[in-house]
């Protein structure tokens, strides 16, 4: 997921036209031009789409061929190998390896941590852990980004249900995808239903249009007001990954500079699709 930041609007991907005669000004203009087009939404064409609907569902068949696998005894490092051998075995890349200086492959969060969980050795899994496995493939040059939650042997009934919960969010959230709804019918639907079961809606992190890039605008809030936000179109493709505490909303950071955990050190569960806005509803590209 993405760190929460400023505004987004909308583009094309082609290029806004520039007075080459201005030269001065366009030079400006363009520079302004090229750092501006990061927080615009790509609306994606029917070859990106194709290329990301690819990269989408390779990330799922990763996730698909792990989940046998993970049990206790298993350690976190051992599911970055397997997610890194799996992703280089298709001709693919690992989206988090090196990204921003993210260490390892994939990301594994367990109990208390939110998200960007790093893998290691050191950490087994355990009998009564939740886990998630956060995946992102970039093939050919399009990326498809989804995460999935393990419960390991025997969970305590607490557990479970906020793991049901934080999922039957996501699908809420998915739900609300069509031309015309806005961004804000997806965080007020994921809102409402962790909110009405008394957990929290993590801010600190957010959904984000991806394809192309790892992270691009829109950011996609997981709490919010209906009927507000930036208006989904068709061509939109975006992750809904929404964060839930069984506590407080309030995130630290550990000295890593990665693994974000609840402050209260309450359980946090999380799901993610990535999803395309279609000309009357969506497609989950990672299902
Ligand atoms: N996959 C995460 C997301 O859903 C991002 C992980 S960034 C990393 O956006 F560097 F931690 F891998
Ligand atoms: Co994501
Ligand atoms: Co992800």
């Amino acid at each position: 997921m993405q760190k929460r930041n400023g505004l987004s609007w909308l583009r094309n991907t082609k290029k806004n036209p520039v007075d080459e005669t201005a030269q001065t000004v366009a030079q400006t203009y363009s520079h302004r031009q090229k750092h501006a087009n990061k927080r615009e939404i790509i609306i994606k064409n029917e070859t990106q789409i194709a290329g990301i609907r690819k990269s989408c569902h390779l990330t799922r068949d990763i996730l698909d061929a792990i989940t046998p696998r993970i049990a206790p005894g298993i350690t976190t490092e051992q599911i970055n190998t397997w997610v890194h051998e799996m992703t280089l075995a298709h001709g693919a890349i690992p989206a988090p390896l090196n990204y921003r200086g993210f260490p390892k492959s994939v990301c594994t969060s367990i109990n208390e941590v939110i998200c960007h969980g790093i893998p290691s050795p050191d950490r087994m899994l355990r009998e009564g852990d939740i886990l998630n496995v956060d995946v992102t493939s970039i093939l050919d040059g399009y990326y498809g980004d989804s995460s999935r939650m393990f419960l390991i042997g025997d969970v305590s009934s607490e557990a479970r249900k906020l793991v049901r919960v934080t999922r039957e969010c996501m699908e809420l959230g998915i739900a609300q995808v069509k031309p015309g709804n806005r961004l804000g019918d997806i965080g007020h639907a994921i809102q409402q239903h962790a909110e009405g079961h008394g957990y929290s809606v993590v801010r600190a992190f957010v959904g984000h249009g991806t394809g192309i890039h790892f992270h691009e605008a829109p950011d996609v809030m997981h709490y919010g007001a209906p009927h507000t936000g930036v208006e989904m179109i068709p061509g939109m493709v975006f992750t809904i990954e929404p964060m839930i505490n069984a506590g407080d909303y309030q995130i630290r950071t550990l000295s890593d500079g990665w693994t974000a955990v609840t402050a209260d050190g309450s359980l946090s569960a999380q799901w993610e699709h990535t999803v395309l806005v279609t000309e009357d509803g969506v497609e989950v590209l990672t299902a």
